[in-house]
């Protein structure tokens, strides 16, 4: 029989179970060998609920026993550095959720863990799979958006905060607040089908509004009421880059607008192209015309499925969609998004940090 890769699960909380147990559970190439939480009652729950039978409240030890082909990161953000390294210490793949790690400096550490063990890292970017971002993607390739020279890109929400005094709103846990949680997708995202072009600067602002709120949690997540609330609840900055293109951002947890959206925009001299919360539209002139194409996804572009994405990437070898640098090149500038808010000021690059 074929080899199964031996799969392990590190943070038994809500994403682990929605994204990747679900994902990595029926993958005909991987075998559930083993779990683990700080929380033992949280592993327990997960190892009953899909037959896995090692289960650990220490992911070191996990990983001396098991003898692991691949491991998922769904931990608060602040481990995701340790686990992911020690990970590839001990020749273990590695599918780190978003974001990489809570800085420039721990991404780059990770980065540099992984070219050291050849093993494969790839980040939970869910949103560069989706056939949306690779028909986007596919066509900014073919030339028919022309020169971008604008972009924006957004995910602001009403009332949508992840737990109000749990781990996502203290800096030291999550790295940030807004910027850090919902930015990583969509910012991430419109500089990923930019080609990762070289920022030259950016310019911040963080308000924080909510943190003595009750009312503006997401729906289903729990708070703390007696935790801590450091971070920003909405976030909007102004990147330049090099090439004389901008991208402006706008994110919310919470905040007075009229409705939630997810979206963003890459305006070109040849088209433009529009996502806003799963629809696509393109923007152009033809025979002196403006015109709107609604691009009619389905048979021909399919998303891909970023478990077996990741599985087939460490079994034959092939670069995963989301490596280990672009986290290094987008939490670089997510450092200098947070410098430019604390200073008060933009900030600019010290150095180029395109892609190596
Ligand atoms: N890609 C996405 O769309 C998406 C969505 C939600 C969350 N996430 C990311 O997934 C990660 C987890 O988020 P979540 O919503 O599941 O959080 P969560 O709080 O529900 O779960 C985190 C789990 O980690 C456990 N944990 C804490 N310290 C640990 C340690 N040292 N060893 C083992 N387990 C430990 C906690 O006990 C908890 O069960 C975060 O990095 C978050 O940014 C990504």
């Amino acid at each position: 029989m074929e080899k199964k890769l031996r799969y392990g699960l590190v943070g038994a909380g809500s994403n682990a179970e929605k994204k990747h147990l679900t994902g990595y559970l029926n993958l005909p190439h991987v075998e559930l060998v083993a779990i683990c939480d700080v929380n033992m009652a949280s592993a327990n729950r997960l190892a009953e609920k899909y037959n896995i039978p090692g289960v650990y409240s220490d992911y070191t030890e996990m990983l001396q026993k098991e003898n692991l082909d691949l491991i998922s990161v769904c931990t608060p953000n602040f481990l995701h550095a340790d686990i992911s390294i020690c990970a590839l210490e001990h020749g273990v793949n590695v599918h780190c959720e978003k974001p990489l790690a809570i800085n420039g400096t721990d991404a780059r550490k990770i980065s540099e863990a992984q070219i050291k063990s050849g093993k494969k890292l790839m980040i939970g970017l869910n949103n560069r799979f989706t056939k949306e971002a690779l028909f986007v993607k596919e066509y900014i390739e073919a030339g028919l958006l022309g020169d971008i020279y604008e972009a924006k890109a957004g995910w602001i929400r009403r009332s949508g905060i992840p737990g109000r005094g749990t781990w996502f709103t203290n800096k030291q846990l999550a790295g940030g607040g807004v910027m850090i949680d919902l930015g990583v997708h969509y910012f991430d995202l419109v500089l990923y089908l930019m080609g990762m072009p070289t920022p030259s600067y950016i310019a911040g602002a963080a308000h924080q509004t909510y943190a003595n709120s009750t009312t503006r949690n997401r729906n289903g997540y729990v708070g703390n009421r007696n935790g801590i609330f450091n971070v920003e609840d909405s976030a909007v900055g102004y990147l330049k880059l090099e090439n004389g293109a901008s991208v402006s951002l706008e994110f919310s947890w919470a905040s007075n607008i009229e409705k939630d959206k997810a979206y963003y925009e890459l305006i070109g001299t040849k088209g433009g192209i529009k996502y806003e919360n799963g629809e696509l539209t393109i923007f152009s002139e033809q025979l002196g015309t403006c015109i709107d194409i609604n691009p009619k996804l389905g048979a021909s572009h399919k998303s891909i499925n970023e478990f077996e994405h990741f599985t087939h990437c460490i079994l034959t070898g092939e670069e995963p969609l989301a490596p280990a640098e672009h986290g290094c090149y987008f939490m670089n500038i997510i450092d200098a998004y947070y410098k430019s808010v604390e200073q008060n000021k933009p900030v600019f690059f010290p150095e180029l940090v395109g892609v190596r």
